[in-house]
């Protein structure tokens, strides 16, 4: 077949394309002489029922593609949320592409991965040419499916789904807060403010449990969180959070054992820098694991992909109001 010429500009319609939201899979075969051949396809899609049929389309530049052709079976995998990396590394050229994989045989031979939402074993039904592409159906002899959130594929990223409920919520939300022009519970500040003070309030508890007050808290945290600051840093970050400075605070923990002073000749600091000890250390360590309990028990009512998508979100609204310094440094 001649190559037809594109009235349009191909990355344009690239893009065009991309605006059709698909999940991802990863489709296997044998070949006759035993070589496993793999190729991440977004093409896949449902055709029918009753026979049960499915299809995806192969590139003709595909170094798969004589193995694709010959094979009478393959088997498709539908991606999990987190296997963006195994998309990657399937979609790649010229490597063993299963090197390393625990696998298991399926029909003809095919390679059946781990870890994914949905596996479907197919018999080729149909093959049809497709432009650059052939396209090919197949018959699902076989198939397992679990309640793995799926990865999404969208505009060249991958992606992971939340319920459109919840952003139809959060969008009325935005809506609210821009038409209202006093601070209310649909701001950020409001928001996020609050999200800390809940959880942030759980973890306070257990260190009252262990007969810490919340200043107390808040310097064995922030020292977990990089051991060795001056009173002036402490003090800064003291404020900044809404504290009061005290070295008071500092010294009664010291003579409870639980932090330590360094003084250096050679520190310009007022009173050298502050250690948490093996006891302090070991206070902490007991802290943020009852922490990570209490997050994981919220975290498993949130469900595992929107726990991702609010990771994601809450990383990227830090990295833009994070310039990583203090007020006044
Ligand atoms: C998300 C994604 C979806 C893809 N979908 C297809 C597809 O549907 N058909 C196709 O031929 N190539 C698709 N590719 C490209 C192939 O994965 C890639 O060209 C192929 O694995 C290259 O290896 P091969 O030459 O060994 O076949 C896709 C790549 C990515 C990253």
């Amino acid at each position: 077949m001649s190559k037809p010429s594109t009235p349009f500009d191909q990355r344009e319609f690239r893009n065009a394309l991309g605006t059709f939201t698909t999940g991802v899979t990863i489709i296997t075969a044998c070949q006759a002489d035993g070589k496993l051949v793999g190729v991440t396809a977004n093409s896949f899609n449902s055709v029918s029922l009753d026979p049960p049929l499915v299809l995806w389309s192969l590139s003709k530049s595909s170094n798969s593609l004589a193995a694709f052709e010959a094979a009478e079976y393959w088997a498709v995998h539908i991606l999990s949320h987190d296997q963006d990396q195994l998309a990657t590394h399937f979609s790649k050229r010229a490597h063993d592409k299963f090197a390393g994989l625990d696998l298991e045989t399926g029909m003809g031979g095919a390679p059946l991965l781990d870890g994914c939402t949905t596996r479907m074993q197919c018999k080729t039904a149909y093959r049809y040419d497709g432009g650059d592409h052939i396209i090919m159906v197949g018959e699902v002899m076989h198939f397992e499916h679990s309640d793995i959130a799926p990865l999404v594929y969208q505009r060249g990223n991958y992606a992971v789904a939340t319920r459109k409920e919840l952003a139809d919520e959060a969008e009325a939300l935005i809506k609210a807060t821009a038409a209202s022009d006093s601070f209310d519970e649909n701001s950020m500040s409001y928001l996020l403010g609050s999200a800390y003070f809940h959880l942030y309030g759980k973890l306070r508890e257990f260190g009252a449990l262990q007969g810490l007050n919340d200043a107390e808290f808040f310097v064995l945290n922030t020292l977990a969180a990089r051991n060795g600051r001056s009173l002036a840093e402490l003090n800064r970050l003291f404020v900044y959070a809404g504290h009061t400075p005290l070295i008071n605070v500092l010294d009664d923990m010291t003579a409870r054992g639980l932090l330590q002073v360094v003084v250096d000749q050679g520190e310009r600091t007022e009173r050298g820098l502050f250690y948490l000890t093996a006891m302090g250390q070991a206070l902490a360590q007991e802290i943020a694991n009852a922490g990570k309990q209490t997050e994981l028990a919220l975290l498993g009512n949130l469900g595992a992909v929107d726990t991702i998508a609010l990771r994601t979100l809450l990383r990227r609204f830090i990295s833009l109001t994070d310039d990583g310094k203090l007020p006044g440094e």
